[in-house]
């Protein structure tokens, strides 16, 4: 199988050039002018952008969590990933308290083999780190599982102690591993939200209302702090407010290798979503909650800076009518966390680069380069072109993720995923489904190499 890509404009983290792709066995195998060669696929992308891939290295496919399991399984997530020019996404496997990690392993590959039509790596989330079970993450890193999520937030769930945090950071680095953080701190938001329900605060804003930023912040502080002391590079996902924001710019200022990703709704999303009535606000019901609008503007600004590395979606879809009403009476059970995977790429085209807040360079570094390079997978490919499209799930060419709302209904964007190529192949074109259930690969990862970001 070839493919020839003719008269794109290439578009990578540093290039912008016009030039002819050819693709054979999976692989790009010569960009030149005017190439003469013959190829099974030739597409003409005249007055197209080629841009790698997009790499989603944060989302939440088929995962048991509060109380149901997130609405998108690898099948139905992977396919609305790659319609919005996502082509590899890093999911996350879960360890089960008082069981091994290579066991959670083990059940999250057999959830994506044989569905994902995109390329998939794991993170690792650790829920239990006994002295005896260390050396464990030594072998998961020679899966290719090269990453950790640890939990701040969710006690009794998912939450570790310092202690525990402290143990598999130190063991992470020593790997040459790293470590994401959902950086908040659960224990002191619990008792506030305890407080709220005593008094009879079950509106889907209390969600917000009891999850203050200046929380955030202290996760933050205390994560990177924890990691500065434990010699791991540290990772902070879904990055939300302008106060966490300030802690990673003073630890990089420091030299600390900190990084921090952000997703979309914390660029477009506001906590007036909350308010909406008849329940609407549990739609985007979300840990970090939304925040002030203001919020957005610091969070641009960090992106422009590179005090923020990359853009995740945090993809944890549940539909509205089934299962985020499980929290109809109580804020606290609404389950936490909203789609977007296959809107990410639009989102961040058309409020970054067609409104002048970011270059297309940057575009690619912040949806595709950066997370390649900070998890042990540079480099990958895909494309994507500028038109105008309006998000909804009414839009037959912009939902394919299973859940019955859009948690950006109605915004227009510039620039949307056309033709979509994974490992050589079209899996997606001009609204048409050409991928196949089980394409996607394991992503086998190698150790950290993000030292320049
Ligand atoms: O609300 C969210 N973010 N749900 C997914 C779990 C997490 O904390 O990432
Ligand atoms: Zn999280
Ligand atoms: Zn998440």
């Amino acid at each position: 199988m070839s493919l020839l890509i003719k008269n794109g404009r290439i578009i990578t983290a540093v290039d912008d050039y016009q030039a002819d792709i050819y693709v054979e066995r999976e692989t790009v195998t010569l960009i030149g002018k005017d190439l003469k060669v013959q190829a099974d696929t030739v597409i003409d992308a005249s007055n197209r952008l080629v841009i790698p891939g997009g790499i989603d290295p944060h989302t939440h496919l088929d995962m048991p969590f509060g109380g149901t399991t997130s609405a998108d399984d690898f099948e139905t997530g992977t396919r609305a990933a790659a319609f919005g020019g996502t082509t590899s996404i890093i999911d996350f496997a879960i360890q089960t308290k008082g069981h091994s990690t290579h066991e959670a392993l083990e059940t999250w590959h057999r959830k994506a083999q044989g569905k994902a039509s995109i390329d998939y790596g794991f993170h690792m989330i650790i829920t239990d780190l006994p002295d005896e079970r260390v050396p464990e993450m030594l072998r998961l890193a020679e899966e290719g599982v090269t990453s950790y999520k640890l939990f701040m937030a969710y006690p009794g769930v998912l939450y570790v102690d310092d202690g525990t945090l402290f143990r598999a950071m130190r063991k992470a680095g020593e790997d040459g591993t790293v470590i994401c953080m959902h950086a908040e701190n659960g224990i002191v938001i619990d008792e506030i939200v305890k407080r709220a329900r005593a008094e009879g605060k079950t509106d889907p804003k209390w969600h917000a209302l009891t999850r203050p930023d200046r929380m955030e912040a202290e996760g933050v502080f205390r994560s990177i702090a924890i990691a500065e002391v434990a010699k791991v590079p540290v990772y902070i996902v879904h990055l939300s407010s302008a106060a966490a924001l300030e802690q990673v710019r003073l630890a990089r200022n420091r030299g600390v290798h900190a990084h921090a990703e952000t997703c979309p709704q914390y660029l477009f999303l506001d906590y007036t979503y909350y308010e909406r009535p008849h329940f609407e606000g549990a739609k985007w019901v979300m840990t970090p909650a939304l925040r002030e609008r203001w919020n957005q503007d610091v969070l641009w600004q960090g992106l422009r800076m590179n005090e923020l590395q990359a853009i995740s979606t945090d993809h944890c879809p549940f539909c509205f009518k089934e299962q985020k009403e499980l929290g109809r009476s109580d804020f606290s059970k609404i389950p936490n966390g909203a789609p977007g995977i296959e809107n990410r790429m639009s989102l961040i085209f058309n409020g970054g680069v067609a409104q002048g807040r970011i270059s297309l360079n940057r575009f690619v570094q912040l949806t595709s380069t950066n997370a390649a390079k900070f998890f042990g997978l540079f480099p990958k490919k895909g494309t994507i072109a500028a038109g105008s499209e309006t998000i909804s799930v009414d839009n037959p060419l912009m939902h394919h993720m299973r859940v019955d709302y859009s948690a950006y209904e109605g915004f227009q964007v510039k620039g949307y995923s056309e033709t979509v190529i994974s490992r050589g192949k079209v899996i997606c074109d001009k609204g048409e489904w050409k991928g196949s259930s089980g394409r996607g690969n394991f992503l086998k990862r190698g150790r950290y190499s993000g030292f320049n970001l």
